[in-house]
């Protein structure tokens, strides 16, 4: 959690900062800080609250400099308050350090610092980070300026690294020393943008795609030091590596609202371009011209015959996902499938061997729980497919083998078009197996495959139709307190998701239900005026739908119903107050289709109660602490 930025070059440092930071307020938003230095001294500017908090901070009193460093902050150790908000300084005021990650024995650190005469300003286990480097810069024996100085910042921070536990991504600005920044990286993500006569560090792409799009990820254990022309990059032990260089094919203005009041809606928009980019070039034509998955590369034939189980593996919408998938697997193959939470992975004692093949799906790549079951399920020994969106994420580089989301920087905390292409990704990869395997006629898979090309061509049609429609829902939920989304077989899934994304952007309270175990309790809490959404885009059933509805219109239950355009000619003006009907594809496919109106839904909802629906409260995009 938390974002962090670096640069240093010709521009004024604290612009191109308050940029980066920006881009990046989806990492954490409780308060945020720069750092910049001017060769004179080291000068700092915080505030709790949201970025502008700082911008107007920085309007009344400007930070000179070409180079510094600046973070936005999900608080975990210490209030949002000012004095918590990074960048944290030494004793002295002339060492700046912004920090990703926890300090596992900060307490020890501080302790020990305490008794050397450190003096602390924060509740925080970054500013630890700081102090240390002061002590062991000013315990190492060498010169007092220039490279001298530069190397005994560096010793001093790979010193530092070597007593501290936890996880980390780090920015280091001296005073003294104002053409170079020390980055380091240990289970937190940090990436290194190379310009001409300028370089950039951050958290995300994100924050530098404006000015470059030559990337290189740091990888764990390594320590860069960072200077206007030319990056250098060690392990923690001093052995020079080579960080592979790549570049950034989007387009920047992907990161801009452009035109849209939050990113939210604009990725709900951009979900059919996104579909389609996740299956591009991964189906083919066999030689009668029927639809195949074309996967080899991504995922051996040879691995998905020797697999004898599969478990999905991811946390929120991504588990969403794993869940459907989990369903699809099951239907098409005749393997056995699970879907686990990757945070309750570890207690399960999941017992895997060379045949378990493990789907990790996850947006960002790295989500701390999530980052920790793929380690599980490698130490057990299990194949490990990961299924992400960021390239040269932690998840990607770990695996044995991954499959890229392809949908394009997703910056809403609410996650849509990640999930649906996440969903294309699993249903394509059941697809592959199954027909790799030969569980599945070679022409249910290229009729499959025909409808899961097309239904980015549908939802195109479908998203203006029924966006007016579902505001008008969202608006009369104004006052609402508790939501209830029910739905059988894959609705079930996709009510989890309804739910999820209804909570956590309106703050409405919201349920899921498998709509078979209403009656086992949940039902007492259906009173007269209760909206309840109701799933129904499974055809076999739909009749056993109709009953759970009517059990909670019964109760007085004000019923939204999702279903198929074929349920149209059916008389159900009795059965729910509202009906909304989805375009018919595929019955196994129809949640992909109907995961977007609950999306939809949500934004309006949250809209409504003038939530601030691109940060919700409490929550950050990344969450890479467990
Ligand atoms: O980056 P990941 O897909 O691993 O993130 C997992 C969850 O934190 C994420 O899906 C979260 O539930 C979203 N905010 C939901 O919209």
């Amino acid at each position: 959690m938390c974002g962090i930025v670096g640069y240093i070059g010709y521009r004024p440092a604290a612009e191109v900062l308050v940029d980066g930071l920006r881009r990046l307020e989806y990492r954490g938003y409780d308060s945020a800080g720069v750092a910049c230095t001017n060769n004179i001294r080291l000068e700092v500017a915080k505030s709790a609250g949201r970025l502008d908090n700082l911008v107007k901070e920085l309007a009344k009193r400007p930070l000179e400099g070409q180079s510094g460093i600046a973070h936005t902050r999900w608080a975990t150790h210490g209030a949002p308050t000012d004095i918590n908000a990074h960048p944290h300084t030494d004793c002295t005021g002339t060492i700046g350090v912004v920090h990703n990650g926890i300090i596992e024995n900060y307490l020890e650190l501080k302790a020990w610092l305490i008794e050397k005469g450190h003096k602390f300003s924060s509740e925080t286990d970054s500013e630890i980070l700081a102090h240390l480097i002061e002590e062991f810069a000013v315990s190492s024996v060498g010169g007092g300026s220039g490279d001298a100085h530069g190397a005994r910042l560096y010793k001093a921070l790979t010193k530092a690294l070597s007593v501290v536990s936890g996880s980390y991504a780090l920015v280091v600005l001296d005073q003294h020393q104002p053409d170079l920044l020390l980055a380091a990286r240990q289970d937190s993500p940090l990436i290194i943008g190379l310009g001409e006569g300028e370089n950039f560090l951050a958290s995300d792409m994100p924050a530098i795609i404006k000015y470059t799009r030559r990337m290189m990820v740091l990888e764990d254990g390594d320590v860069a030091v960072v200077g206007r022309e030319k990056v250098m990059v060690q392990k923690l032990d001093g052995l020079p590596v080579e960080r592979h260089l790549f570049i950034v094919d989007w387009d920047p203005g992907r990161t801009e609202k452009e035109g849209y009041d939050h990113f939210m809606l604009k990725e709900i928009h951009e979900q059919p371009a996104a579909l389609r980019a996740a299956l591009a070039g991964r189906v083919g034509f066999d030689t009668g011209g029927k639809h195949l998955p074309k996967l080899e590369q991504v995922l051996p034939a040879s691995v998905a015959a020797a697999c004898r189980e599969a478990v999905f593996v991811a946390a929120g919408t991504a588990y969403h996902a794993g869940y459907l998938g989990r369903e699809w697997w099951r239907r098409w193959t005749d393997l056995p499938v699970q879907a686990e939470l990757a945070s309750e992975f570890r207690y399960h004692h999941p017992h895997l061997d060379r045949h378990s093949l493990v789907v990790i799906v996850s947006q960002s790549g790295e989500t701390a729980d999530t980052l920790a079951a793929l380690r599980e399920a490698k130490r057990r020994g299990a194949v490990t497919l990961a299924v992400t969106n960021v390239v040269g994420s932690s998840v990607a580089r770990e695996a044995d083998y991954v499959l890229y989301t392809q949908a394009g920087p997703e910056i809403a905390v609410a996650s849509t078009k990640a999930y649906t292409s996440q969903l294309a990704c699993l249903a394509l990869t059941g697809i592959y197996i199954a027909s790799t395997r030969g569980e599945m006629d070679q022409n249910r898979a290229a009729a499959l495959l025909g409808e899961l090309l097309a239904l980015n061509g549908v939802m195109r049609e479908m998203i203006p139709r029924l966006e007016p429609e579902v505001r008008e829902v969202a608006v009369e939920w104004g006052r609402t307190a508790d939501v209830y989304y029910i739905g059988r077989g894959l609705d079930y899934p996709l009510a989890m998701e309804g739910q999820l994304k209804l909570k956590e952007i309106s703050y409405i309270h919201a349920e899921a239900l498998a709509a078979g175990e209403l009656k086992h309790g949940t039902l007492a809490l259906i009173t007269e005026g209760t909206p309840v959404v109701a799933l129904a885009t499974q055809p076999q059933l739909f009749d056993k739908m109709v009953s759970n509805i009517k059990e909670v219109k019964a109760r007085g239950a004000e019923v939204l119903l999702l279903t198929g355009e074929n349920n149209r000619h059916r008389p159900l003006v009795d059965v729910a107050d509202k009906v909304i009907y989805l375009p018919e594809v595929d019955p196994d496919l129809m949640p992909i289709i109907a995961a977007v109106p609950l999306q939809l839904l949500a934004y309006y909802a949250a809209v409504n109660r003038g939530c601030d629906v691109d940060h919700p409260r409490n929550l950050a995009k990344s969450v890479t602490v467990e």
